[in-house]
């Protein structure tokens, strides 16, 4: 043999060592607590045969703890770059088989590496996180690792669309590199994500709790809101990442991407001309309606069950990828709570940073009363949702479906804080408040002057009547120019779709600054 094919071969050997690892141990161990190992996660999120992977050789150069002989090729993490569905990303895959996944300061370095890399070439960089966390033997070589991490994934916030999915461990200051990227997946049932774990819980506050029950998938997608989708299995996390990338643009200065649809543009939904209940305090739901209106019926739900009584997730009208936030009325009436207001002020922000239109449909009574609200802030949350569509240039479309009151109309993307195009049904009660709550306050005393109950109550309906008549129709708004029309509920698909062609091309800048001081 050649001393040249002795060296090839030499080359494929080495390839296949770091291919294997922590080693086929490792790897069943991996198998056997139902995950996958890193390139298998790898392989199924990216085109295949587009990955090209970086730094297979690297090893850590730690010595502590007997560490240098405790080396693995690639240490602990498997970095590159391919495609998905054509579009260059940048991924990284920690590898649980080596030394948990632990972070190593030239782990961090390979990471590193492909954030600068998405930087440079404006491209998404997606991180499948399952680590142990810092590597305890390397002490601050590890932790100065995680900041210069936590640093690239601040510069690039806004700038490349950063994904993050948890498919194993996530614990201590680590999990603070997906909370700063735009999208967190996390696997049912195999991740979990916390500052501090069960043990030290225990012994500070005495409480017993499991992983589980700390940082699952489900705790994050419900209660604290950290995860914006949890999937059932590892296949279907990586499927949402995929989907969710369909919806966004490569970088902070293009368009997203457009999709040809067979669904017609003029396509009339008749069972809208009767979805609203006569009632004004019936519910239905909002998702009927955002299935009738979207391309093909498609729509990607973010934080599908975190304050569920606001919607938001990705469509397309007419090939044209938007950003939908919707009231719910089915959930909590549609209020806006503390939590509803965060997760609609996140949402409206990235679709601004990465040039997504959003299409906003209301049906909002207010804001939630009651000293929990506002000992928990609402005042300052509910400032985040208007300071999201205020500052936001993108185009915006809106449809008040049926209420509109007070603040809360303000804060849904109303035509006086930077609205484009803002339609009404109908249906639609544009008002600083209903009609039971305005008499009640106008009224009170001559109501109460009035002996007979009856009495009373016909006074109260009588005035009831009146407001309704006043302000409780889209009219009063259309009047002063404040909605551009009132359209036929049918027509709505239609109708968004020629307001965000005609916004196709709209430019809007805001005054430059060092940076905003959004309420935080
Ligand atoms: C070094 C680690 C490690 C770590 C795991 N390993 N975590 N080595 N540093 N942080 C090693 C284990 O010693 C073991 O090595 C192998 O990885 C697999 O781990 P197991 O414990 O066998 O796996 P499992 O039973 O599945 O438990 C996984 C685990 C546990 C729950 C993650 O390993 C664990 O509690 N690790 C420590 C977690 C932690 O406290 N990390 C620091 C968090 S603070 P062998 O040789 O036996 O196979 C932090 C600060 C970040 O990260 C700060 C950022 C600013």
């Amino acid at each position: 043999m050649s001393q040249q094919l002795e060296k090839v071969k030499e080359l494929i050997e080495l390839r296949e060592k770091a291919r294997m690892g922590g080693g086929q141990k490792g790897i069943d161990s991996q198998h056997a607590k139902g995950k996958y190992t890193a390139r298998e996660r790898i392989n199924m999120l990216l085109d295949e045969g587009s990955f090209e992977e970086f730094d297979m050789f690297m090893t850590h150069r730690c010595t502590n703890f007997g560490m240098e002989k405790k080396t693995y090729l690639g240490d602990g993490v498997v970095t590159g770059y391919g495609t998905i569905a054509g579009r260059l990303v940048y991924v990284f895959a920690q590898d649980f088989t080596v030394i948990g996944g632990s972070l190593s300061e030239t782990l961090a370095q390979k990471i590193c590496k492909v954030m600068d890399m998405a930087m440079k070439n404006g491209a998404p960089c997606i991180g499948l996180n399952d680590s142990g966390g810092a590597r305890i033997q390397e002490g601050v070589n590890a932790l100065a690792g995680y900041s210069e991490i936590f640093e690239r994934n601040i510069l690039a916030s806004g700038v490349v669309p950063q994904i993050s999915a948890i498919l194993g461990p996530c614990a201590g200051g680590a999990v603070y590199s997906p909370a700063l990227t735009d999208f967190i997946i996390m696997s049912e049932g195999t991740s979990y994500m916390f500052l501090t774990g069960p043990a030290v819980v225990k012994q500070v506050t005495g409480e017993t709790v499991t992983q589980e029950e700390l940082g699952g998938a489900t705790v994050h997608a419900t209660k604290s809101g950290v995860a914006q989708f949890k999937a059932p299995t590892e296949e279907d996390a990586i499927a949402t990442i995929r989907d969710l990338l369909s919806y966004l643009p490569q970088n902070n200065m293009e368009e997203p991407p457009y999709l040809p649809t067979e669904d017609p543009i003029d396509r009339k939904e008749d069972s809208l001309n009767e979805i609203i209940p006569d009632s004004p305090n019936a519910p239905y739901d909002m998702y009927e309606v955002i299935g009738a209106i979207v391309d093909d019926g498609k729509f990607l739900e973010v934080h599908k069950d975190y304050a569920k009584n606001i919607i938001v997730g990705f469509g397309r009208f007419g090939g044209t990828a938007v950003g939908i936030v919707a009231n719910q009325p089915k959930y909590l009436a549609g209020v806006l709570d503390i939590n509803a207001s965060r997760k609609g002020a996140r949402f409206v922000r990235f679709c601004d940073a990465f040039n997504i239109p959003v299409v906003t449909l209301v049906d909002v009574p207010g804001f939630l009363p009651g000293t929990q609200q506002e000992y928990g802030g609402i005042i300052v949350h509910g400032a985040k949702l208007l300071y999201a569509y205020g500052e936001a240039t993108i185009p915006k479309v809106t449809v008040t479906l049926r209420k509109s009151y007070g603040g809360s109309h303000i804060v849904m993307s109303c035509k006086q804080l930077r609205g484009d195009i803002n339609y009404a049904w109908p249906t639609a009660n544009i008002a600083v408040m209903g009609a039971e709550g305005a008499v009640a306050v106008l009224y009170a005393k001559e109501i109460k002057a009035e002996e007979d109950p009856a009495k009373q109550k016909e006074l109260a309906e009588a005035k009831k009547k009146e407001y309704n008549d006043l302000f409780c129709n889209p009219y009063n708004a259309a009047k002063y120019g404040y909605i551009d029309d009132v359209i036929e509920p049918r027509n709505t698909r239609f109708r968004i779709i020629r307001a965000l062609e005609q916004l196709s091309t709209k430019k809007l800048s805001n005054p430059a600054k060092k940076h905003d001081n959004l309420p935080l």
